[in-house]
């Protein structure tokens, strides 16, 4: 494959375009082909075969637009179909899972206290329970799922300062937040309100997300593949929707720059 070729990266609606931005910042000669589903968003609260299905359907369309690498840019899609997508196609798909290595690693061997907020779908696949097996002796970790954030992203209402307040307490006031050491944001959309919840949690809590790993590690496969993009190349990313209305393409481009 041409290194020159584009990415691939897809989302269930307007979450991925944070992490599309994370690739424009650190890899700007790369050629980026976003694909949200809006139309069929949110995947959280379908079943897996749903997800399935519809991400074969935009993988489809990827491998015909002849990309180099395809980033599952969403961690519901890939709990759901990561797996049975890299059985069915050659080109290097990249997923992403909460990022709760993150989270405990930072307490140095100390127990950390960790809110993981993520979709339901997500939460209740497999992928997660294997991810906490392998960290819930050690730390105390509150899964939680939030669809409403997915939802308010996806109306454009991200900027509804006291809806989204309102709905971030409605999620965390059950937890006594000055115990809490790090909230994960297991979801692409949540990315987005990252600023709220630094109003929300005190200092001491980190709040972390996967898109940076995600990225270092779409940089690793490609390089591994002599597949990275020259410095020359002139690198860019188009935005296409599922849902062709105005408003979405508007709230595309304004979360793409925001
Ligand atoms: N952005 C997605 C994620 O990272 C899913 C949102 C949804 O459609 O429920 O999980």
């Amino acid at each position: 494959m041409a290194s020159t070729a584009p990415i691939g990266v897809f989302d269930s609606g307007l979450g991925g375009i944070s992490v599309a931005r994370e690739i424009r910042r650190d890899m700007p000669n790369e050629q980026v082909l976003y694909f949200g589903d809006s139309a069929n968003a949110p995947y959280g609260t379908k079943t897996p075969e749903q997800v399935r299905e519809l991400s074969f359907a935009i993988v489809d369309r990827f491998v015909k637009q002849g990309v180099k690498a395809i980033v599952i840019a969403c961690n519901t899609a890939t709990s759901a179909a990561a797996d049975a997508l890299r059985d069915v196609y050659d080109v290097p798909i990249i997923g992403m899972e909460p990022a709760l290595k993150l989270a405990c690693d930072r307490g140095q061997g100390h127990r950390q206290r960790v809110i993981v907020a993520a979709t339901p779908l997500t939460l209740r696949e497999r992928k997660f329970a294997v991810l906490m097996d392998r960290f819930k002796s050690d730390h105390t970790i509150f899964p939680d799922p939030c669809p409403d954030l997915v939802e308010i992203v996806e109306q454009g209402r991200l900027d509804d300062h006291d809806l989204v307040m309102r709905t971030l307490h409605g999620y965390f006031d059950q937890y006594d937040l000055s115990t809490i050491d790090s909230v994960v944001l297991g979801c692409t959309h949540f990315v987005f309100y990252r600023d709220y919840f630094r109003e929300l949690l005190p200092d001491s809590a980190a709040i972390i997300d996967g898109n940076p790993g995600t990225v270092r590690h779409l940089r690793v496969v490609l390089e591994s593949l002599g597949t990275l993009a020259p410095d020359h190349a002139i690198g860019g990313i188009e935005l296409a929707n599922s849902d062709t209305s105005e408003r979405i393409a508007e709230l595309a481009d304004a979360l793409l720059h925001r």
